[in-house]
């Protein structure tokens, strides 16, 4: 019997920029993703040609005015929807060969999802919530839930695990989406303005909890219209009527790997230092993970708020 060639694609090219290193493939390699809604008078194209790369560690964050193509690219990342042409790979799987049985697993399996409307189920419990994910996907309901736990302690709601959504705040209720998101071993963590709904210590919070699962290898996206929220990024990809009009906080040439001039080799940052303290704040301090010539993020890094 022949065997079937599995959905796995050779990367193509070489990558875009050089601040990975050799050895990390990407989580994420848009190539060439349009995405039309609709014909004729009545067209919109959310996309137009996005290339977009994200390496394990990395967490890139999209800035844009409303309607220009943000939560798009996340759904288009998340396999939530088809681009019209292009490609999306995870992991070097490429989403648009995948049935539809394999990309919901590869979704449950390597992908978080934070989005504003929280979708929490409400006759669940938070650890019931959190644990539904591993539970679909086949594992023991005592594994999920001690899974679940750890994975609300980790968002600082362990004491919320028996609640129910309704006896939560808005805030409760986001840190127990981000909980769902992330836990298991996702590869990709999307996030679609996960702190709108929430206080600016609550959204600090929430955003250091994104850095430590980038830092420990997750590659993350983050939706954002907060210039203190995107300086937690390594780079900030900005979006105009569906084009990446900028990026930055990338190196443009492997040279400025060596000369000083690079963001910091992802997933560095966790072996540097301490973990973040967001109660911390000293106005101008530079995070500790970060070690060359990136503090300076364009996106308007916050100078030490939140941090
Ligand atoms: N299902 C849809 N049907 C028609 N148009 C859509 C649909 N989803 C998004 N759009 C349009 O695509 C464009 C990009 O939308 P979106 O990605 O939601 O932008 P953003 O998140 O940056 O506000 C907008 O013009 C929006 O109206
Ligand atoms: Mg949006």
């Amino acid at each position: 019997m022949t065997s079937i060639a599995p959905p796995r694609m050779p990367e193509p090219e070489p990558v875009p920029h050089g601040a990975a290193p050799p050895t990390s493939a990407p989580v994420l390699r848009m190539r060439g993703v349009t995405r039309v809604h609709g014909g004729g008078a009545t067209q919109v194209v959310a996309l137009r040609g996005l290339d977009l790369v994200v390496y394990p560690g990395e967490l890139v964050a999209v800035m844009g005015p409303s309607g220009s193509g943000k939560s798009t690219l996340l759904t288009l990342a998340g396999g939530l929807d088809t681009a019209t042409s292009g490609d999306v790979f995870v992991d070097g799987t490429a989403l648009g060969r995948l049935s539809a049985k394999a990309l919901a697993a590869l979704r449950r399996r390597s992908l978080g999802y934070v989005f504003q409307d929280l979708n929490l189920v409400p006759a669940l419990t938070a650890a019931e919530n959190v644990a539904l994910p591993r539970e679909l996907d086949g594992m023991a309901t005592r594994k999920a839930h001690k899974e679940a736990v750890a994975a609300l302690a980790e968002v600082g709601v362990a004491e919320l695990a028996d609640r129910f959504p309704d006896q939560m705040s808005g805030g409760q209720q986001q840190r127990v989406a981000i909980a769902r998101a992330l836990v298991g071993p996702r590869r990709l963590v999307l996030a679609d303005e996960p702190t709108g709904a929430l206080d600016s210590a609550t959204s600090g919070e929430v955003m250091r909890v994104l850095r430590a699962r980038c830092d420990a290898g997750a590659a993350g996206l983050l939706v954002t219209h907060e210039a203190r929220h995107a300086g937690w990024a390594d780079r900030v990809v900005f979006l105009r009527d569906g084009i990446a009009v900028d990026s930055t906080g990338e190196p443009s040439t492997p040279e400025s790997l060596f000369d000083g001039t690079s963001t910091r080799p992802h997933g560095s940052r966790s072996s540097d230092g301490p973990p973040f303290d967001p109660g911390r704040t000293d106005p101008g301090r530079t995070d500790p993970g970060r070690t060359n010539g990136d503090s300076g993020d364009s996106a308007g890094a916050p100078g030490g708020a939140e941090r």
